[in-house]
């Protein structure tokens, strides 16, 4: 892929393993001339950044401080001041990445921060390189297939409200549910009713060095509510 000077580059890294970096991600990464990372708002430090250490070596990195935040944009939010910068890097002219974990196109800041830029600066050319989603990296790990033959299944995030989640259980054969956190006791609760806590796998930092997946609800509940990088697998037919 050819990197031009004024385009917005949205490029997924992967679930954590760096070896799940795709080929054009990394190609894109060591082309760009300025690479925005989102940094956690205390610690500054960017698990996206972290993936891809090894070809930002030498290279212009801005870490952007972020809340785990699902908010639109208002205002001065963070996806705002970010926007800015980007814009103002874009205008130099140069090529600038955004990057982020997983795919840029699920639960990503790198929607809200587009969105962000697009309101500054509608036409800004846009290219986004897809990344290996975390699910897929826990589907991996757990040898679940996400779905078969005429199965459907649905991506359900569980950060604001479990209530989509019941909706989704009625709905479909197969569920991955992200960023479950805060609210893993409630999704335990609700997958408990429905008696599918053996058909639940719970999986941690999948693909990094420390993953972990347990099947049933015991260690989600004891320990979910502080554990950012989790999500949960659903089957409801086990075979
Ligand atoms: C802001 S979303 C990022 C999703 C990402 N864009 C993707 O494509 O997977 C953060 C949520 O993704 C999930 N997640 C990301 N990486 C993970 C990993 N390595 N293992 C388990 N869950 C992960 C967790 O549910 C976490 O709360």
């Amino acid at each position: 892929m050819k990197i031009k000077a004024g385009t917005f580059y949205g490029i997924g890294v992967g679930p954590g393993d760096p070896e799940l970096l795709t080929i054009k991600a990394v190609n894109a990464i060591k082309e760009v001339d300025v690479v925005f990372t989102a940094g956690h708002q205390r610690s500054g430090i960017s698990m996206a950044g972290k993936i891809a250490y090894e070809y930002l070596q030498g290279k212009e990195v801005i870490a952007l401080p972020f809340p785990h935040t699902f908010d639109s944009v208002s205002g001065r939010s963070p996806h705002r001041e970010a926007a800015e910068k980007i814009v103002e890097a874009l205008k130099r002219p140069a090529s600038v990445a955004f990057l982020t974990i997983g795919d840029p196109m699920t639960f990503s800041t790198f929607t809200y921060v587009l969105e962000a830029v697009r309101d500054i600066d509608p036409g800004v050319p846009v290219k986004v390189i897809p990344g290996i989603t975390s699910f897929a990296a826990a589907a991996a790990a757990t040898v679940t297939p996400l779905a078969e033959g005429e199965e459907s299944f649905a991506v359900v995030g569980a950060a604001k409200t479990t209530e989509k989640l019941s909706k989704a259980i009625d709905a479909v054969d197969n569920l991955v549910i992200m960023k479950p956190y805060r609210h893993s006791g409630e999704v335990c609760d609700i997958l408990d009713e429905r008696g599918l806590g053996m058909h639940t796998w719970f999986c941690v930092e999948c693909s990094r060095p420390h993953e972990r997946c347990y099947l049933g609800l015991d260690v989600a509940r004891e320990e979910g509510s502080d554990k950012y990088m989790s999500l949960f697998i659903v089957r409801k037919e086990l075979k």
